[in-house]
C-alpha cells in the first residue's frame, strides 16, 4: 500500500481531485483525507469545495486546498498546475473525475456546448496528466487514475452522444499511458463504474430516469472510489468496480456486437432527454 509519506523527504504526498464538490470525487477526497494524504480539491462549487477542505483538514489534520476552476476551460489545466507550483506542491496522485453529459439530442445542441463537454472530459485530463507526469517520472512515483465508465464498452445510443466516445478514449489512453510509464513507477488506471448513486443524474436531468433503476444495480461513489484506489495502486489497468458491473463490461466485451447493440440502444433510449 502506498505510503502517504514521501519516504526521502517525509513529506504528505499530494492528491489532485476534480470534480471533489461531489459524488465519486469527493469519496476520493475523503478516502485520500482518511490515508493520509494532502489535498487538493478543484470543481466549479467553491462553498462545496471549501466546506470539504474544512472538514477534511479538521478530521484528519492533513492540508487541504481547494480551487474553484470550470474545467470546460481550456486554460484550467495549465492554471490548476501552476496554482499547486505556487505553493511549491507537486502532485503525487491525480485523480480525473469530473464530467457530466449531454442527454440531449447531438443536432439539437450548440456546438460550443459540445466542445465544452470534450474540453471537461477529454482534453482536461490529457492536459493534467501531461502536467504532472515529468515530476513523476522523475520521482519514480505517482498515480493516475482517470474516471471513464461502463458506457466505454457499449455501442452508444441515442443522446449521451459523446458520453461513450469519451469514457472509451479515456480508458485507451489510460491504457496507453501505463504501458509507457507503469516500469516507472507510475500507475494508470481508467475506472468504468456502472450506475453510482451521486448528483449525476439530477446534474444532467435525468433524476426522473434513474428512480426506476432498481438499487441492486447502483453502487455508491464510496464502493466505487476504495476499489478504484486499492487496484491503481497494485498497477490494475482498468476496473469496473463491483460484481454486476464486472459481468455486465464482461458480457458488453465477449458477447458479438450485433447481439449487444440492440440491448444497449434500447437501455440508453432509457436515459434520453429530447426530441
Ligand atoms: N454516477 C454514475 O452513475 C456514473 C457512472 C459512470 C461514470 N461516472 C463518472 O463519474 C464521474 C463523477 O461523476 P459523479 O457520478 O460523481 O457525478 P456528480 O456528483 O455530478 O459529480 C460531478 C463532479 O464534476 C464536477 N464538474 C462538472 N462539470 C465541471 C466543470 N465544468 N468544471 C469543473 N468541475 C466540473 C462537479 O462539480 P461542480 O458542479 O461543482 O463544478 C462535480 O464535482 C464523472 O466523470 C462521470 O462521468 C458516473
Amino acid at each position: 500500500m502506498t505510503d502517504a509519506r514521501n519516504r526521502s523527504s517525509g513529506e504528505r504526498r499530494l492528491a489532485l481531485i476534480t470534480g471533489a464538490s461531489s459524488g465519486i470525487g469527493a469519496a476520493f477526497a475523503r478516502l485520500a483525507a482518511a490515508k493520509g494524504f494532502d489535498v487538493a480539491l478543484v470543481a466549479r462549487r467553491e462553498e462545496r469545495l471549501e466546506q470539504l477542505a474544512r472538514e477534511l483538514a479538521a478530521k484528519y489534520d492533513i492540508t487541504a486546498r481547494f480551487r474553484s476552476t470550470d474545467l470546460c476551460d481550456p486554460e484550467a489545466p495549465n492554471a490548476v498546475c501552476n496554482w499547486l507550483k505556487s505553493a511549491s506542491r507537486g502532485v503525487d496522485i491525480l485523480i480525473n473525475n469530473a464530467g457530466y453529459s449531454i442527454p440531449q439530442p447531438f443536432a439539437a445542441t450548440p456546438l460550443e456546448r459540445q466542445l465544452n463537454y470534450i474540453e471537461l472530459s477529454v482534453t482536461g485530463p490529457v492536459a493534467l496528466s501531461r502536467h504532472v507526469l515529468p515530476d513523476m517520472i522523475a520521482r519514480g512515483f505517482g498515480r493516475i487514475i482517470n474516471i471513464s465508465s461502463i458506457t466505454a464498452f457499449s455501442s452508444g445510443g441515442k443522446g449521451h452522444t459523446l458520453y461513450p466516445a469519451s469514457k472509451s478514449f479515456i480508458v485507451k489512453f489510460s491504457q496507453s499511458l501505463n504501458a509507457e510509464v507503469a516500469a516507472k513507477g507510475v500507475f494508470v488506471t481508467a475506472v468504468c463504474p456502472g450506475f453510482v448513486d451521486t448528483e449525476f443524474q439530477q446534474a444532467n436531468n435525468m433524476a426522473d430516469k434513474m428512480t426506476s433503476t432498481p438499487k441492486f444495480l447502483k453502487q455508491t461513489a464510496e464502493e466505487v472510489a476504495k476499489e478504484a484506489w486499492e487496484r491503481n495502486d497494485r498497477g490494475v489497468e482498468v476496473v469496473v468496480p463491483g460484481l454486476l458491473p464486472k459481468i455486465a463490461a464482461a458480457t458488453l466485451k465477449l458477447v458479438p456486437e450485433q447481439i449487444v447493440t440492440p440491448i444497449t440502444r434500447s437501455a440508453a433510449e432509457k436515459y434520453y432527454v429530447g426530441d
